[in-house]
């Protein structure tokens, strides 16, 4: 097992989880869902299924990863159950899906820090110029996959640990930094109250799909991320307290990064939400378009400073999580196939890169790419995308509690999570575990699924 690979200690292995969970997820996307989905009423939802119906799922994941010591395809195989390794293989298709359009908004991150630094402001007015200049941004995202190759190549302890020890400590006080700036603005307060007041009306059906979808995404579940980083887990630590703990950074940062977020909105917009209530402001474009402006208004010298600050912050973020993406297909390669782990690297991330193509060109340079399709609310390849990868997500997030609770049994399940953790068998914990594994992730995520499938690719609203 040692020629795989080890986390170090414990701390490595949480401050990587918690650096694959924390990213664009949060800090791109969980505002500008909060703002579409009416403001703290989305919050409220996202809480309650992070801890109720995601946390379950995390346990899960480590657990059966750490049991097998394998990849997401050959945990299912050496548990003995061959034919429930397709989740594992739906798993890795997630994972390239997911990593081939969510390198190119790194990617814009990374190109957007470039432009601060040069003190290009008005890039945020010109986003969908900057998206569409296919030979820059396509530089950015080679070579935002080059430093994800580098650090997956370097191995479990040499590289992902050692970049998520560095980064998550700085992102979280960059983060705490812009906060306590963000509070200093004019408005600032009622941008707060919008995040933070829940409107009850504002919950509708297509709030609470949002809001797990965002929950699952944003915990990186579902596709055997966490199986693959539980794999390099040691047996003596305990599972449950660092599945807590990576729970709670994410809910946590999310949750920072709206307080951040809505004060710089507010301010922008001098006070007055009722542009992003109405969804004129916000979507994909409320950190791209919106905050270069607001960064602009505090004069040169600052502006650039917060600014590059930010979108290297942003940057960060992403690297912890796309690092988490292609270690997934590359240690299935390696596991099962005994390729040497550079060469994987490469190839998987080439195939990736090649395969974010459509992604690149569909903001703006290929016309068909961009508008072309008819699928209900995807006009373009990368939102296909976003919403094949959410369904894909909760689909492999309920074959996997399904598996665990009644094929591979709670008993073993309640074996593997024992070890590291002494009182475990006596503990509530045991108990909330056992319910939820068996019934409420499952057959909520069931029905989720069903429902935000329906929603996504046909245009029902089931309610
Ligand atoms: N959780 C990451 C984010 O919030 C994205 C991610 C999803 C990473 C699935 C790995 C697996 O940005």
């Amino acid at each position: 097992m040692s020629s795989r690979g080890l986390f170090s200690n414990r701390l490595g292995f949480i401050l990587a989880a918690a650096g694959s969970a924390v990213g664009l997820g949060n800090i791109w996307k969980f505002p500008f869902e909060v703002g579409l989905g009416g403001g703290a009423a989305f919050v409220v939802m996202y809480l309650i299924f992070a801890f109720l119906l995601c946390y379950p799922v995390m346990i899960t994941e480590v657990a059966i990863g750490r049991k097998t010591q394998k990849n997401p395809v050959g945990a299912f195989k050496a548990l003995g159950y061959n034919n429930w390794k397709f989740i594992g293989i739906l798993g890795l298709i997630a994972g390239v899906v997911i990593l081939s359009f969510y390198n190119v908004v790194a990617g814009w991150a990374f190109g957007y820090f470039v432009e601060m630094v040069q003190g290009n402001f008005a890039v945020g007015e010109n986003f969908g110029s900057f998206t569409s200049d296919i030979f820059k941004v396509g530089i950015y995202s080679i070579i935002f996959m080059f430093f994800t190759a580098f650090f997956v190549s370097k191995g479990v302890s040499g590289g992902i640990e050692k970049l998520a020890k560095v980064l998550m400590p700085t992102l979280i006080v960059m983060i705490l930094a812009l906060v306590a700036y963000s509070f200093t603005l004019p408005h600032a307060m009622e941008g707060v109250i919008y995040y933070l007041v829940p409107d009850i009306s504002k919950i509708e059906i297509s709030t609470i799909g949002g809001a797990l979808r965002q929950a699952f995404f944003s915990l990186s579940l579902g596709m055997g991320a966490l199986i693959t980083y539980g794999s390099y887990l040691s047996k003596k630590d305990n599972i449950i307290s660092s599945a807590t703990f990576i729970t709670l950074a994410d809910v946590g940062i999310a949750f920072i990064a709206g307080l951040m977020m809505f004060p710089f909105v507010a301010f922008n917009l001098g006070g007055d939400m009722s542009p992003v209530m109405a969804g004129e402001v916000g979507g994909p474009g409320l950190i791209f378009v919106t905050l270069p402006g607001v960064f602009q208004t505090l004069g040169s010298t600052l502006g650039m400073f917060i600014g590059s600050f930010f979108f290297l912050l942003l940057s960060f973020a992403a690297l912890t999580s796309t690092v988490s993406l292609l270690e997934v297909p590359v240690s299935y390669m390696v596991d099962e196939f005994h390729i040497p782990r550079l060469r994987a690297v490469a190839l998987v991330a080439s195939f990736i890169f090649l395969f974010g193509i459509p992604s690149l060109i569909g903001n703006g340079y290929s016309e068909f790419f961009t508008s072309g399709f008819n699928i209900p609310g995807s006009a373009d390849f990368m939102s296909f995308l976003g919403k094949l990868a959410d369904i894909m997500l909760l689909f492999g997030g309920c074959c996997i509690v399904s598996f665990a609770a009644y094929i591979w049994k709670k008993e073993n399940l309640h074996e593997e999570l024992a070890q590291g953790y002494d009182g475990y068998h006596a503990s509530f914990v045991k108990t909330f575990v056992n319910f939820t594994v068996s019934y409420v992730s499952p057959i909520l995520l069931a029905l989720l699924f069903v429902m935000v499938l329906l929603d996504n690719f046909f245009g029902i609203s089931v309610f």
